[in-house]
């Protein structure tokens, strides 16, 4: 059992943001299950994302990895509410289980009108968090805000002073697999700037999204979304897409512990109460306890899940 803000995670293991956690039915088998410690929904927006035939996924042939060209979730913010109130509503018996609500917005001011909204849902269940998604790697033409400072910054603002506003809003972030140790040092000197008092508006990260600019060919997939016989050499449409599972693994486990150390030497700002929720290639129970030996205390998975089901859960518990 974890708490990270104001959430009880128990079991501490929950699926990472994905599109195997996209509509109502997957969200109910999410949460029925015994292996989650809270729900994590797909990345949404206000206005939802025109998705298409451009966007899949393909799983490896010779891991247990995945490369993604999704974007954003079709179903708009206020569908994900809907369902979550259903939910909640229908649990046999009053439950703590939490719902984390990734979302994203590439603006400060339909940041505000998301937060606004998951608020309203919250004065009603008060086990529901936000995780802000700053890491998409697979939106054309623009670069996450997680991998650009300057973008970052004024959202980051938003979320801090929904936080103060309300010191009972769980709030994490999604972020991007760094390369490179100054890059981490850079997301720390940012979040510095937002504490006060001794304190942080965020209680989490999320540490990593897949790697994007990846490829995979068709013969390196099991099921090609566009394979040779479609006219395509690529696994997925677009060719590049974001990588995860057993590829990214080596690397998410730096960042976690790269954010451990960093946040562990953070003795005024706050930050060193961060928690830290350690995805990326967690494929099974072995795999889980290395993210914990990094430093996290929580720990995701995304693309086990989409090859197992919710069955994934149960072999990352060890059972
Ligand atoms: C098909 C697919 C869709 C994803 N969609 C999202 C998303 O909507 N939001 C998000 O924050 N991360 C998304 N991710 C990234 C995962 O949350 C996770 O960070 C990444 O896959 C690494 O974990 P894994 O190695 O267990 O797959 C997606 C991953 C996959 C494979």
């Amino acid at each position: 059992m974890v708490k990270i803000g104001s959430l009880t995670i128990s079991p501490s293991l929950v699926n990472a943001s994905c599109a195997w956690a996209s509509d109502l039915s997957q969200l109910q088998t999410l949460f029925d299950s015994p292996y989650t410690g809270a729900v994590t929904t797909r990345t949404s927006t206000v206005n939802g994302f025109a998705e298409d035939e451009s966007h899949t996924v393909a799983f490896a042939s010779s891991s247990i990895s995945s490369l993604n060209s999704y974007g954003y979730s079709p179903h708009k913010l206020a569908q994900y509410l809907v369902w979550i109130e259903v939910i909640l509503s229908a649990a046999p018996i009053p439950t703590a289980k939490p719902f984390i609500i990734s979302i994203t917005a590439s603006d400060a001011d339909s940041l505000r009108v998301s937060v606004d909204a998951i608020q309203t849902l919250r004065a009603k269940f008060a086990q529901i968090g936000v995780e802000f998604n700053t890491s998409c790697p697979n939106i054309r033409g623009t670069t996450p805000p997680g991998y650009a400072p300057e973008s970052l910054a004024p959202l980051l603002g938003v979320l801090a002073a929904a936080w103060r506003a309300d010191e009972s809003l769980t709030i994490g972030l999604k972020l991007p697999p760094y390369v490179h140790a100054s890059q981490c040092v850079s997301l720390v000197n940012t979040l510095r700037t937002l504490s006060a008092a001794g304190r942080s508006p965020f209680a989490y990260i999320a540490c990593t999204n897949t790697l994007g600019n990846s490829l995979l060919f068709a013969e390196q997939v099991t099921d090609p979304a566009n394979g040779p016989e479609a006219g395509s050499a690529f696994a997925v449409p677009p060719a590049l897409g974001g990588l995860a599972g057993d590829a990214l693994h080596a690397l998410a486990l730096g960042n976690v512990y790269s954010f451990a150390r960093l946040l562990e030497a953070e003795t005024e700002s706050g930050l060193r109460n961060v928690a830290i929720v350690g995805i990326g290639g967690v494929t099974s129970a072995e795999a889980a306890a290395r993210m914990r030996r990094a430093g996290a205390a929580v720990v995701g998975c995304a693309t086990l899940f989409g090859q197992e089901g919710v069955h994934a859960f149960k072999i990352l518990s060890g059972e």
